[in-house]
């Protein structure tokens, strides 16, 4: 009797300690699971596509273009939180056909949706991403992305007009690189495309925000809209002195709905240049070793999107075809609706040293 009870007690031991062991395990797997960034299954909100659903729609997007790649990863994502903007280009092809900015709660759900399905770099632009709130919007997504996430890369495109002092001391630690747009070095031609905001000046706004770029310790980048204005126009001297880590150059690109046809807010057919000026621009350019050129077909499929909505968009047929919300649908469903070429995104240099850390950068 007394070994039978002895026996029971061992056995509750050995139960009660294999369940303690089982449990430090999956805490374990868990920690590891975000500290190494392996990712886990579909979360709430998102795809439940059963494997067979996947392989379907990978099949017959794969007999339409069988070259394509099919991606599952949002490796680099360019998210257009807001269509606001205080600037009026004449050429710009994400208009403010909205104002629609979604609660910060819920763009915080959407970005760590994106993390877990993969994303390691994360580009916030607009619109003028400046404007939502003073800024303090988007400080907060950085904040969120370099401090919480641990993206390894967080960037901003701006005009660089809204930008203080104040916003570098309290989120420059946590970005990386922020490109600013410049098409021109004539403040005439500036004001002529519609970059430019009463009687301010673009160009010194730009060496002012320069200026704080190396004293905050944030990538400095150049984006330059290759047009009819600007076409014939010089810019060695200034890219030189201004030496960015980066000076992508685009050649100006339609998007019906958006800067061409019925509905858009703009008619950009007039900054339109032929891909002979575009070369000739990159020829005149060429001692400049960080220049990235950009032409049309590049531009179009080699960028995630995510539109005010969190929606993909898809600009293939020369339009913004949008996704469902990745709020709504999840990352892998969303993304099969992107139109996104991870080959072209590859060709185009979009992975590139994109972390601060790794730069080996003279501030
Ligand atoms: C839509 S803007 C938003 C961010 C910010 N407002 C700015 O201008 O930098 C993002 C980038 O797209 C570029 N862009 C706008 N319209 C374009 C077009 N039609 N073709 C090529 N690039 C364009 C801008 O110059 C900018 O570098
Ligand atoms: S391209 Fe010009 S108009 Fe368009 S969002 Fe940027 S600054 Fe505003």
């Amino acid at each position: 009797m007394l070994l039978a009870n002895q026996v029971a007690l061992v056995r509750l031991l050995l139960q009660l300690c294999i369940t303690n062991v089982h449990a430090l395990l999956s805490a374990l797997l868990v920690r590891m699971t975000v500290w190494m960034g392996v990712r886990p299954g579909p979360g709430p909100g998102q795809s439940q596509l059963t494997a067979r659903q996947q392989l379907r729609g990978s099949r017959a997007e794969k007999r339409r273009d069988p070259d394509r790649v099919l991606v599952t990863s949002p490796r680099s994502v360019n998210y257009h939180f807001t269509r606001q903007c205080n600037y009026k280009c004449g050429f710009c092809f994400h208009t403010a056909k909205t104002s629609f900015v979604l609660p910060i709660e819920e763009a915080k759900r959407g970005l760590l949706l994106l993390k877990q399905a993969g994303m390691e770099k994360i580009n916030f632009s607009g619109g003028e991403p400046f404007l939502h709130q003073r800024g303090e919007f988007l400080g907060e997504m950085v904040r969120y992305c370099k401090q919480e996430l641990q993206l390894p890369s967080v960037s901003i495109v701006s005009n660089g007009s809204m930008i203080k002092e104040k916003w570098f001391q309290s989120y420059g630690e946590y970005l990386d690189i922020l490109a600013v747009s410049c098409d021109s070095f004539d403040e005439d031609t500036n004001r002529t495309i519609g970059r430019a905001q009463g009687r301010k000046s673009h160009i010194e706004n730009l060496q002012k925000v320069r200026d704080w770029c190396r004293e905050y310790k944030v990538a400095f980048k150049i984006n330059s809209v290759i047009n009819t204005f600007n076409v014939h126009e010089d810019m060695t001297e200034h890219i030189t002195a201004l030496n960015p880590v980066r000076w992508k150059v685009f050649q100006c690109l339609l998007i019906e709905g958006e800067n061409t046809g019925g509905n858009s807010l703009r008619e950009a057919e007039k900054f339109v240049i032929t891909e002979q000026d575009f070369q000739d621009f990159l020829d005149r350019h060429k001692s400049i070793e960080c220049l990235v050129p950009e032409s049309n077909q590049k531009m179009r499929d080699s960028y995630l999107i995510l539109d005010e909505y969190m929606r993909f968009l898809d600009c293939r047929a020369g339009r913004k075809d949008p996704s469902k919300s990745i709020l709504d649908v999840g990352v892998q469903e969303a993304i099969q609706f992107s139109g996104f070429d991870e080959k072209m995104f590859l060709k185009r240099g979009g992975k590139y040293v994109w972390s601060k850390a790794d730069m080996k950068l003279e501030w």
